[in-house]
């Protein structure tokens, strides 16, 4: 076994550390508070190569890692939950369109989104399809060359920002879950239009939007995978999402620890720095434990995506202990700052409300457990 980062590994680490440090950092509580989407930044991440890292050169990607992928993710969350969240949802749509898709969509999609031009979106939640995905009403009906369209999607990440949406419909109602199928659909399709923007709790700065398909056509070419495959390809996709939303969780912790530990060299109570506190330093010593556990789960997970073994249970193990661990950490880190913590003129109250929906989407931890349970009693 070997726990040490690969050269290629460390270098992608400084190299997002810099960026976050040069490009990410500095607007992270302004695009937070206006709620703005972060364009420019998600462009200079693929002008960068960033979120071209773990995909096949030919397709425009740079032929490197899933780990460093994740130590992508890791790294902007420490700044920014709602970068971070962005780029993790980005990586879905590409993910899937490699794993499932024909040359010709590889060839057309792959590497306008490996390069940051385009942005990318999955869809699978509808008002009545949460937790209970296979629920999924909206419906594709073949006619000739051309899918139909109809029904909703609700709280897509980068929806309306987008330019390429992974969705799922079915083809099939009667059959079940084996009955979904997956198509891409392009942003300015007649009939598919963006409905209802999200206003949140936190990841303010990510757009979370509704879908709207009404009538909308979309060529056959345009199905991705087989139909009745499209349940498989989401949960395949959402298996190597959670990693990434596990990483998210990792750097909204370990960035709240950090500040927290800063934050106690320098004020003072009682006659001396808040971190000669033993009733601190034990709520640091838990902080850190958890976060030591959620890292090398999620490095694990990874691990077994990168070198091509089943890791369903160790991706939602990952995403269940990486989320609450990010709210664990978060939430003492508010305590710890007092009542400055709860100031906006401090990142902590935004890390705790970004670190709040680590543990709701891609799955929520009762359906991690469920997942978790399904498989280690088989
Ligand atoms: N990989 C491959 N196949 C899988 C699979 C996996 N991880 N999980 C299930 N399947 C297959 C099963 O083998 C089964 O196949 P067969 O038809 O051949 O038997 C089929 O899928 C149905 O499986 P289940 O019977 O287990 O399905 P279920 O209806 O009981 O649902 C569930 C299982 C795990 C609860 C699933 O519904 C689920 O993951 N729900 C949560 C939904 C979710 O995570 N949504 C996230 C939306 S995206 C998002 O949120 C993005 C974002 O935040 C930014
Ligand atoms: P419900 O399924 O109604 O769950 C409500 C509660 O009941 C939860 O605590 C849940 O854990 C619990 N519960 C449900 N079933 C069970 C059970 N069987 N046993 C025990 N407890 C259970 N979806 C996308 O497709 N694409 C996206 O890009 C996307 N982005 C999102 C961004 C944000 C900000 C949010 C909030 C959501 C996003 N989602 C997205 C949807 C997200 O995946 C769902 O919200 C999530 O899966 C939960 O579904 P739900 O909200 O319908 O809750």
């Amino acid at each position: 076994m070997n726990f040490d980062f690969t050269n290629e590994q460390n270098m992608v680490k400084q190299s997002i550390e810099e960026f976050v440090q040069n490009e990410i950092e500095p607007i992270a509580e302004e695009i937070d508070r206006e709620h703005r989407f972060p364009r420019e930044t998600i462009k200079k991440l693929g002008k960068n190569g960033f979120l071209a890292i773990p995909f096949p050169v030919e397709y425009g990607g740079a032929g490197g890692d899933t780990i460093s992928k994740n130590i992508v993710i890791e790294e902007i969350a420490k700044k920014c939950g709602a970068t971070a969240a962005i780029v993790s949802v980005h990586y879905l749509p590409i993910n899937l369109i490699l794993k499932f898709g024909t040359k010709e969509q590889k060839e057309k999609y792959v590497a306008k989104l490996t390069s940051g031009e385009h942005i990318g979106a999955f869809a699978l939640t509808e008002p009545n399809a949460g937790s209970d995905a296979s629920n999924v009403q909206t419906t594709a009906v073949l006619d000739g060359d051309e899918y139909i369209l109809n029904g909703s999607k609700c709280f897509i990440t980068n929806g309306g920002e987008a330019d390429t949406y992974v969705i799922l419909a079915m083809t099939d109602k009667s059959a079940g879950t084996r009955g979904m199928s997956a198509f891409i659909v392009e942003k300015d399709t007649p009939g598919f239009s963006i409905g209802k923007i999200e206003d949140k709790m936190g990841i303010c700065a990510s757009s979370t939007a509704e879908l709207i398909f009404e009538n909308c056509r979309i060529p056959k070419e345009n199905l991705l995978g087989k139909e009745g495959q499209g349940f498989k390809l989401a949960m395949v996709g959402l298996d190597s999402g959670r990693i990434g939303m596990a990483s998210q969780a990792l750097g909204l912790a370990e960035g709240a620890l950090e500040e927290t530990i800063k934050y106690l060299k320098e004020r003072e109570q009682f006659g001396k720095p808040l971190i000669k506190f033993q009733g601190l330093q034990w709520y640091l010593a838990d902080m850190h434990s958890r976060i030591e556990a959620s890292r090398w789960l999620i490095y694990h997970a990874s691990y077994l995506e990168q070198t091509g073994k089943p890791f369903t249970k160790e991706a939602a193990t990952a995403k269940l202990i990486g989320s609450e661990t990010a709210m664990y950490v978060t939430h003492k880190a508010v305590q710890m700052h007092g009542g400055y913590g709860f100031m906006k003129d401090y990142p902590l109250e935004r890390m705790m409300r970004d670190a709040k929906i680590t543990e709701i989407y891609e799955g929520t931890s009762e359906i991690m457990k469920i997942v978790i349970a399904s498989q280690i009693t088989r």
